[in-house]
């Protein structure tokens, strides 16, 4: 897989099929941090779902000065993976990323400040309806674009994934746009803007009404 460097010095890769980078070039784990970590104000304990968990730095970011985190991260790519054993980290994120290179393997890894990432390899289409309702406090929501991979963005997916958050659970995703948003605000989403990172739109905060 051909991986490319991000402004912030952190690498991402390109995806052949799909024609698409998995982060913006402004800066991948900057990204996790501004547009999902940060803007979703996490806090220690929360119940975390990563909807398309990729190289996991959205993920692994959570768990920088984070304790008791259980994510459960979705993927079908065992190939992306394998390539979180080697691929090059920045200072700020190294410590953190190290503890969970190896979830190819173990699925299942617990760090020291006993956050956990569980892996369900298969279809995050299909692998979501296994998870419990009501139980999420936050979702990084980061599939290949709408444009890319429209099945991801869908009325009904987003109606499984606001099954399985809890009343008042934030959603962070890159994606502002507007059909996208429609389909949030039509299953029951409250959508404001996330932060502007990278580009000139903002990203998208959408939150479960209690
Ligand atoms: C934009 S990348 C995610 C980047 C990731 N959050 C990260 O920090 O590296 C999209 C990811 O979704 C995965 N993916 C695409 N379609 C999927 C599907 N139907 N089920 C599960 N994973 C899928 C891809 O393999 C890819 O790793």
């Amino acid at each position: 897989m051909k991986l490319i460097q991000t402004e912030d010095g952190s690498y991402t890769a390109f995806n052949k099929q799909y024609q698409e980078k998995y982060h913006s070039i402004s800066g991948a784990i900057e990204e996790a941090f501004e547009k999902h970590v940060n803007a979703l104000k996490l806090k220690d304990g929360m119940k975390i779902l990563d909807f398309c968990f990729g190289l996991g730095y959205n993920s692994i970011a959570a768990t920088k000065d984070h304790q008791d985190l259980k994510v459960i991260g979705l993927e079908n790519d065992k190939k992306i993976l394998e390539l979180m054993k080697t691929i090059k980290i920045p200072k700020m994120l190294e410590y953190e990323y190290n503890n969970f290179r190896n979830l190819a393997e173990n699925l299942k890894i617990q760090d020291a400040q006993n956050n956990i990432i569980k892996i369900l390899i298969g279809n995050a289409l299909e692998k979501i309806d296994k998870l419990p309702n009501n139980y999420f406090d936050r979702v990084f929501f980061d599939p290949f674009s709408p444009k890319k991979q429209p099945e991801m963005w869908t009325e009904h997916i987003f109606q499984k994934v606001f099954n399985k958050m809890k009343p008042k659970a934030k959603l962070s995703t890159y994606s502002c746009a507007k059909q996208i948003r429609k389909n949030m605000i039509s299953v029951g989403f409250k959508v404001i803007d996330g932060p502007i990172v990278g580009r000139k739109s903002p990203a998208t905060i959408a939150i479960k009404r209690s």
